[in-house]
């Protein structure tokens, strides 16, 4: 009911509706229009109230609601269906429960917070009200379960150019998935995968971007390691238009995905993120290893040139960058 309210009043934009036509049009009391105004105030939306000439939106606010996103979406099928939550536990935990019932490919649960959030290696994800952007999409590929790491490679590759885009920064991707800006990250990725032993069932790319962020509402222990677009930039963003931003950069870098198999995502990925020589300290399965980053292989995994010479793959752990010995 609010959708088709601002649905009316967006066309032609910002001109008066009577509280007659409203009714008529969506077949309700004055009453209840009025009422319907009055919830969409306190959300957030300007809404002029003339009683000669009705109702004009003035200013409609910076929400992830399917209102505010589906007129800015240009994609074919991605995000077409959105579930949004002012706060859920975790929006990879919900589209999971979503896809297991069912839910195509393309659809996408965002939250304006998450009282819950879930990071990599079973760390929380800071995720304080309608400054950030935390985003699940649910995606069906057809492909063996061996490669999809590279479903992982190729969401960081759609979410690092999405903020280039939209930012104008230059934000580099450090194995597997964070995107860091100036060193720090400011978006992470946790992808979750439901499958049997040669098929995928879905996956579940959970994206978190850190938009207009604070510094003090990071946590002491992670302010030197995080930062925000706001952050970055002085300037706040405004959240609605990055997810078309977004939407848009992953549909593209997913469809090539199908249509082109790995090389383009890897070699997207190796340009992202610049990591041939870089002195690394490795930490995966409890295991510390110092070396050279080498490169990716076709898989995905890191491949490692340890201090004592020897090549290692890495499958699944953490890469800290170390400074060049002088
Ligand atoms: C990381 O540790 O880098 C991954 C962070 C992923 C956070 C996002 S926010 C949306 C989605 N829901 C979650 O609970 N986590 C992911």
């Amino acid at each position: 009911m609010d959708d088709e309210i601002l649905r009316l009043l967006r066309e032609p934009s910002d001109s008066f509706h009577s509280g007659e036509e409203i009714s008529r049009r969506l077949k309700v009391s004055r009453t209840a229009v009025w009422k319907r105004v009055e919830n969409l105030r306190a959300s957030g939306y300007d809404i002029e109230a003339s009683r000669r000439l009705g109702y004009r939106l003035v200013r409609a606010p910076d929400l992830l609601t399917p209102s505010e996103i589906k007129p800015l979406l240009k994609t074919k099928w991605m995000g077409k269906r959105i579930h949004h939550f002012q706060t859920i536990p975790s929006t990879n935990t919900e589209a999971y429960q979503l896809a297991l019932r069912g839910a195509p490919e393309g659809e996408i649960v965002i939250a304006e917070s998450q009282e819950k959030g879930r990071g990599r290696l079973g760390r929380h994800w800071v995720s304080p009200p309608f400054l950030n952007l935390y985003l699940s999409v649910i995606l069906r590929p057809e492909i063996p379960p061996s490669q999809a790491s590279l479903i992982t490679l190729m969401a960081a590759v759609a979410v690092a150019e999405a903020i280039e885009r939209f930012s104008g920064l230059h934000p580099v991707i450090k194995w597997p998935n964070d995107i860091l800006v100036e060193n720090r990250k400011v978006a992470g990725l946790l992808n979750e995968i439901h499958s049997e032993t040669d098929r995928i069932h879905f996956v579940i790319l959970g994206i978190g971007v850190n938009l207009n962020m604070e510094k003090e509402l990071l946590p002491k222990e992670i302010r030197g390691l995080a930062t925000s677009l706001k952050m970055e930039t002085g300037k706040s963003v405004s959240r609605k238009e990055f997810v078309p931003c977004l939407l848009g950069a992953l549909e593209k870098c997913y469809t090539l995905f199908l249509r082109e198999g790995g090389k383009p995502v890897l070699d997207a990925w190796r340009e992202k993120a610049r990591l041939k020589g870089k002195p690394v300290k490795v930490t995966s399965f409890g295991e510390t290893l110092l070396g050279r980053a080498v490169d990716i292989d076709a898989e995905g995994r890191l491949i490692l040139e340890t201090e004592k010479g020897e090549r290692k793959r890495i499958v699944a752990g953490d890469v800290e960058y170390k400074k060049e010995r002088q």
